[in-house]
């Protein structure tokens, strides 16, 4: 199919999937393996595309449908089949990851689009997660044998969609975003509010910039912040006046 409409951004064995080769899906995982289950069932994990969820190679509203089922395990033993099988959460940046893939999950639909996200709270409660999205879910149902899988579906609104869209618009926001990079005043050191911080550590790339350009970003941040703008905008900003200081992940 050449634009496929879905995409399940980190598949595992598909395991949920009524036709696991359905050609309306692009299948991502980060990694491509092959086990033997405890009860002697293979487990093929096999990508369409191997890929990290925190930074997608699509481009903006690309799908209708997205899937997001990520780890949910905070720990689980080495050689064990739950973690062949789900994966485990990075004990230091779960939260940073969870975040990324929210971003990234809204970015690549299109406006109107909805966001199947599924998560098992056994280790972590599914109150903590939605505190990673300023997206509400709309519906949802628990699952299990103690209802703690959630299925939640969120929809992406019609309003985001992006002046990106018209190229015009699309050029006038890359050249300020190049200017503003070039504009921005020298930042002496500053004790700047935790959230900063927490924001500026979402952008993995900004961390490779000389110190003086991290300290721009910061000070950039803390003025979107002022400004009112949510923190999956300050992040998407942060990205893009990032990659036009030159810095790659
Ligand atoms: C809970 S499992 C998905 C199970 C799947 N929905 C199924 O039906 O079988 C989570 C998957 O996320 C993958 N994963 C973990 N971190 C990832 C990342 N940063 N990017 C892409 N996939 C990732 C793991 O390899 C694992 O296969």
């Amino acid at each position: 199919m050449k634009n496929p409409p879905i995409l399940d951004m980190c598949c595992g064995g598909r395991a949920f999937w009524f036709d696991h080769d359905d050609d309306r899906a692009v299948f991502v995982d980060n990694r491509a393996e092959s086990h033997t289950l405890c009860d002697g069932r293979a487990l093929e994990i096999r990508p369409d595309l191997i890929a990290d969820f925190r930074h997608l190679p699509f481009a903006d509203s690309t799908f209708s449908l997205v899937v997001f089922d990520p780890p949910h395990m905070a720990r689980a033993g080495g050689g064990s089949w739950m973690r062949a099988k789900y994966g485990v959460l990075n004990k230091e940046t779960w939260q940073a990851d969870l975040r990324a893939g929210f971003c990234e999950a809204f970015r690549v639909l299109r406006p109107g689009g909805v966001l199947i996200f599924k998560w098992n709270e056994t280790h972590i409660s599914v109150s903590h997660i939605l505190a990673l999205t300023d997206h509400k879910p709309v519906v949802g149902h628990k699952s299990g044998k103690r209802s703690d899988t959630h299925w939640l579906t969120f929809l992406k609104d019609e309003s985001t969609a992006k002046p990106e869209s018209d190229p015009l618009l699309a050029y006038a926001t890359r050249r300020i975003i190049e200017l503003e990079a070039l504009l921005m005043p020298e930042v002496p050191d500053t004790v700047w509010p935790a959230e900063v911080h927490f924001l500026f550590d979402q952008v993995s790339a900004a961390s490779n910039l000389p110190a003086e350009l991290q300290n721009k970003i910061r000070s950039h941040i803390n003025r979107m912040k002022l400004d009112g703008l949510t923190s999956d905008a300050i992040i998407q900003q942060t990205v893009k006046l990032t990659a036009a200081m030159g810095a790659t992940a």
